[in-house]
Protein backbone atom coordinates (compact mmCIF):
# COMPACT_ATOMS: atom_id res chain seq x y z
CA UNK A 1 0.00 0.00 0.00
CA UNK A 2 1.18 3.16 -0.93
CA UNK A 3 1.74 6.00 1.39
CA UNK A 4 0.36 9.67 1.23
CA UNK A 5 0.86 12.28 3.43
CA UNK A 6 -2.64 14.65 3.82
CA UNK A 7 -2.25 18.04 4.88
CA UNK A 8 -1.97 21.51 3.88
CA UNK A 9 1.59 22.15 5.33
CA UNK A 10 4.78 22.52 3.42
CA UNK A 11 7.12 22.23 6.55
CA UNK A 12 5.04 19.23 7.22
CA UNK A 13 5.81 17.36 3.78
CA UNK A 14 9.49 18.83 4.00
CA UNK A 15 10.23 16.73 6.94
CA UNK A 16 8.26 13.62 6.29
CA UNK A 17 9.42 13.79 2.58
CA UNK A 18 12.99 13.10 3.92
CA UNK A 19 12.31 9.76 4.89
CA UNK A 20 11.56 8.59 1.56
CA UNK A 21 8.37 6.76 2.71
CA UNK A 22 5.67 9.20 0.66
CA UNK A 23 4.34 8.67 -2.40
CA UNK A 24 1.69 11.03 -3.26
CA UNK A 25 -0.01 13.97 -1.06
CA UNK A 26 -4.23 15.25 -0.66
CA UNK A 27 -4.96 18.58 0.42
CA UNK A 28 -8.37 19.88 0.71
CA UNK A 29 -10.16 23.09 1.24
CA UNK A 30 -9.93 22.50 5.48
CA UNK A 31 -6.23 22.17 5.34
CA UNK A 32 -5.18 25.08 2.85
CA UNK A 33 -7.81 27.28 4.86
CA UNK A 34 -5.14 26.73 8.10
CA UNK A 35 -2.01 27.60 6.07
CA UNK A 36 -0.61 31.11 4.92
CA UNK A 37 0.77 32.10 1.34
CA UNK A 38 -0.88 31.34 -2.09
CA UNK A 39 -2.62 27.93 -2.14
CA UNK A 40 -1.04 27.40 -5.70
CA UNK A 41 2.49 27.92 -4.25
CA UNK A 42 1.75 25.33 -1.46
CA UNK A 43 0.32 22.96 -4.07
CA UNK A 44 3.31 23.32 -6.26
CA UNK A 45 5.93 22.89 -3.52
CA UNK A 46 4.21 19.99 -1.96
CA UNK A 47 3.81 18.26 -6.03
CA UNK A 48 7.82 18.89 -5.94
CA UNK A 49 8.44 17.46 -2.72
CA UNK A 50 6.19 14.57 -2.91
CA UNK A 51 6.89 14.10 -6.94
CA UNK A 52 3.70 11.82 -6.80
CA UNK A 53 -0.01 12.69 -7.15
CA UNK A 54 -1.34 15.54 -4.80
CA UNK A 55 -4.88 16.47 -4.86
CA UNK A 56 -6.20 19.75 -4.54
CA UNK A 57 -10.10 19.79 -4.33
CA UNK A 58 -12.77 21.68 -6.33
CA UNK A 59 -15.45 23.70 -3.88
CA UNK A 60 -17.88 24.63 -6.94
CA UNK A 61 -20.72 22.38 -6.63
CA UNK A 62 -21.98 22.46 -10.19
CA UNK A 63 -20.54 19.69 -12.97
CA UNK A 64 -19.47 22.90 -15.23
CA UNK A 65 -17.96 24.70 -11.76
CA UNK A 66 -16.57 21.69 -11.17
CA UNK A 67 -14.92 20.57 -14.30
CA UNK A 68 -13.45 24.33 -14.95
CA UNK A 69 -11.86 24.06 -11.19
CA UNK A 70 -10.30 21.12 -11.99
CA UNK A 71 -8.96 21.52 -15.20
CA UNK A 72 -7.32 25.41 -13.64
CA UNK A 73 -6.33 23.13 -10.73
CA UNK A 74 -4.59 20.66 -13.36
CA UNK A 75 -2.49 23.47 -14.87
CA UNK A 76 -0.98 24.19 -11.54
CA UNK A 77 1.28 21.15 -11.82
CA UNK A 78 1.52 18.18 -13.51
CA UNK A 79 1.14 15.98 -10.14
CA UNK A 80 -2.02 17.24 -9.42
CA UNK A 81 -4.92 15.15 -9.36
CA UNK A 82 -8.51 16.73 -8.96
CA UNK A 83 -10.45 15.71 -5.78
CA UNK A 84 -14.09 16.41 -6.64
CA UNK A 85 -16.77 15.67 -3.64
CA UNK A 86 -19.12 13.22 -4.37
CA UNK A 87 -22.78 13.81 -5.71
CA UNK A 88 -24.18 13.62 -8.73
CA UNK A 89 -22.83 17.02 -10.00
CA UNK A 90 -19.30 15.33 -8.73
CA UNK A 91 -20.00 11.99 -11.30
CA UNK A 92 -20.58 14.23 -14.14
CA UNK A 93 -17.18 16.64 -13.74
CA UNK A 94 -15.30 13.51 -12.88
CA UNK A 95 -16.43 11.79 -16.34
CA UNK A 96 -15.92 14.91 -18.09
CA UNK A 97 -12.40 15.71 -16.38
CA UNK A 98 -11.14 11.73 -17.08
CA UNK A 99 -12.36 12.17 -20.31
CA UNK A 100 -10.18 15.09 -20.83
CA UNK A 101 -7.04 12.93 -18.88
CA UNK A 102 -7.31 14.63 -15.52
CA UNK A 103 -6.93 12.30 -12.53
CA UNK A 104 -9.92 12.29 -10.82
CA UNK A 105 -9.99 11.88 -6.88
CA UNK A 106 -13.66 11.58 -5.72
CA UNK A 107 -14.00 12.40 -2.16
CA UNK A 108 -16.32 12.10 0.51
CA UNK A 109 -17.18 8.43 -0.44
CA UNK A 110 -18.69 6.32 2.82
CA UNK A 111 -20.10 3.29 1.03
CA UNK A 112 -20.12 0.80 -1.55
CA UNK A 113 -22.81 1.68 -3.75
CA UNK A 114 -21.30 5.59 -4.22
CA UNK A 115 -17.72 3.60 -4.70
CA UNK A 116 -19.35 1.66 -7.63
CA UNK A 117 -20.61 4.93 -8.69
CA UNK A 118 -17.26 6.54 -8.57
CA UNK A 119 -15.47 3.84 -10.50
CA UNK A 120 -17.87 4.04 -13.36
CA UNK A 121 -17.42 7.83 -13.36
CA UNK A 122 -13.49 7.81 -14.97
CA UNK A 123 -12.03 8.32 -11.16
CA UNK A 124 -8.35 7.69 -10.70
CA UNK A 125 -9.16 7.47 -6.73
CA UNK A 126 -12.05 6.61 -4.59
CA UNK A 127 -11.38 8.85 -1.30
CA UNK A 128 -13.12 6.29 1.70
CA UNK A 129 -13.15 8.07 5.19
CA UNK A 130 -12.90 5.75 7.98
CA UNK A 131 -12.73 8.59 10.84
CA UNK A 132 -15.73 10.10 9.95
CA UNK A 133 -17.24 6.53 9.88
CA UNK A 134 -16.31 5.88 13.08
CA UNK A 135 -17.42 9.36 14.30
CA UNK A 136 -20.62 8.28 13.98
CA UNK A 137 -20.42 5.17 16.02
CA UNK A 138 -20.21 2.83 12.28
CA UNK A 139 -17.38 0.33 12.19
CA UNK A 140 -15.31 2.23 9.29
CA UNK A 141 -13.20 -1.24 8.65
CA UNK A 142 -16.44 -2.73 7.71
CA UNK A 143 -17.43 -0.76 5.25
CA UNK A 144 -13.84 -0.18 3.72
CA UNK A 145 -14.16 -3.94 3.21
CA UNK A 146 -17.30 -3.95 1.75
CA UNK A 147 -15.98 -1.06 -0.72
CA UNK A 148 -12.67 -2.93 -1.64
CA UNK A 149 -15.19 -6.42 -1.78
CA UNK A 150 -17.36 -4.62 -4.02
CA UNK A 151 -14.97 -2.58 -6.64
CA UNK A 152 -13.47 -6.42 -7.01
CA UNK A 153 -9.40 -6.97 -6.95
CA UNK A 154 -9.41 -6.00 -11.18
CA UNK A 155 -10.74 -2.52 -10.06
CA UNK A 156 -10.03 0.42 -12.29
CA UNK A 157 -9.84 2.93 -9.53
CA UNK A 158 -7.97 2.90 -7.00
CA UNK A 159 -9.25 2.74 -3.21
CA UNK A 160 -7.48 5.55 -1.11
CA UNK A 161 -8.14 5.13 2.74
CA UNK A 162 -8.95 8.95 3.83
CA UNK A 163 -9.80 10.70 6.93
CA UNK A 164 -7.31 8.13 8.87
CA UNK A 165 -7.44 9.57 12.66
CA UNK A 166 -4.61 6.50 14.48
CA UNK A 167 -2.14 4.42 13.28
CA UNK A 168 -4.30 1.03 13.28
CA UNK A 169 -6.78 2.74 10.52
CA UNK A 170 -3.34 3.13 7.96
CA UNK A 171 -2.54 -1.14 8.74
CA UNK A 172 -6.27 -1.70 8.14
CA UNK A 173 -6.54 0.10 5.38
CA UNK A 174 -3.33 -2.17 4.18
CA UNK A 175 -4.76 -5.89 5.26
CA UNK A 176 -7.94 -4.82 3.51
CA UNK A 177 -5.95 -4.13 0.15
CA UNK A 178 -6.58 -0.52 -0.19
CA UNK A 179 -3.88 0.86 -2.89
CA UNK A 180 -3.24 3.83 -1.06
CA UNK A 181 -3.66 5.05 2.48
CA UNK A 182 -3.27 9.06 3.30
CA UNK A 183 -1.96 10.41 6.52
CA UNK A 184 -1.69 13.31 8.68
CA UNK A 185 1.73 14.17 9.93
CA UNK A 186 1.16 13.42 13.67
CA UNK A 187 0.15 9.74 12.67
CA UNK A 188 3.05 9.48 10.27
CA UNK A 189 5.10 10.50 13.59
CA UNK A 190 3.17 8.03 15.51
CA UNK A 191 3.55 5.26 13.11
CA UNK A 192 7.43 5.59 13.73
CA UNK A 193 7.36 4.65 17.47
CA UNK A 194 8.00 1.38 19.32
CA UNK A 195 9.33 1.37 22.76
CA UNK A 196 11.28 -1.46 21.86
CA UNK A 197 12.98 0.11 18.61
CA UNK A 198 14.06 2.49 21.05
CA UNK A 199 15.71 0.44 23.85
CA UNK A 200 17.08 -1.43 21.11
CA UNK A 201 19.00 1.28 20.00
CA UNK A 202 19.86 2.66 23.29
CA UNK A 203 21.49 -1.08 24.21
CA UNK A 204 23.62 -1.21 21.01
CA UNK A 205 24.69 2.41 21.40
CA UNK A 206 25.70 1.17 25.00
CA UNK A 207 27.04 -1.94 24.40
CA UNK A 208 29.75 -0.61 21.32
CA UNK A 209 31.17 2.06 23.40
CA UNK A 210 32.33 0.06 25.90
CA UNK A 211 34.90 -1.03 23.34
CA UNK A 212 36.24 2.77 22.08
CA UNK A 213 38.71 0.97 19.70
CA UNK A 214 35.56 -0.49 17.78
CA UNK A 215 34.57 3.61 17.62
CA UNK A 216 38.28 4.12 16.04
CA UNK A 217 37.75 1.09 13.40
CA UNK A 218 34.44 2.74 11.91
CA UNK A 219 35.70 5.64 11.85
CA UNK A 220 38.55 4.79 9.33
CA UNK A 221 36.51 2.78 7.66
CA UNK A 222 33.98 5.50 6.68
CA UNK A 223 37.11 7.37 5.61
CA UNK A 224 38.92 4.91 3.49
CA UNK A 225 38.69 5.94 -0.03
CA UNK A 226 36.21 3.88 -2.19
CA UNK A 227 38.12 1.60 -4.44
CA UNK A 228 37.90 2.84 -7.64
CA UNK A 229 35.14 1.56 -10.75
CA UNK A 230 36.32 -0.89 -12.96
C1 LIG B 1 -8.20 13.44 2.51
O1 LIG B 1 -8.21 13.25 1.34
C2 LIG B 1 -9.37 13.90 3.32
O2 LIG B 1 -9.79 15.16 2.91
C3 LIG B 1 -9.01 13.91 4.76
O3 LIG B 1 -8.36 12.67 5.05
C4 LIG B 1 -10.18 14.14 5.67
O4 LIG B 1 -9.79 13.90 7.00
P1 LIG B 1 -10.66 14.36 8.25
O5 LIG B 1 -11.90 13.56 8.28
O6 LIG B 1 -9.78 14.10 9.43
O7 LIG B 1 -10.96 15.83 8.05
Amino acid sequence: MKLFIDTGSVAEVEEIAGWGVLSGATTNPTLLAKEEGDPGDIIRRICELVDGPTSAEVVSQDPDGMAAEGRALARLHPQVVVKVPFSAAGLAASRELSSEGIRVNMTLVFSATQALLTQEAGATYVSCFMGRVDDISVDSAAVLEEIVDALGPDRDAQVLAASLRNPLHAVTAARLGCEVATVPAKLLQQMLVHPLTEAGIEKFAADWQTRPELAEWLEALVLRPEPAAR
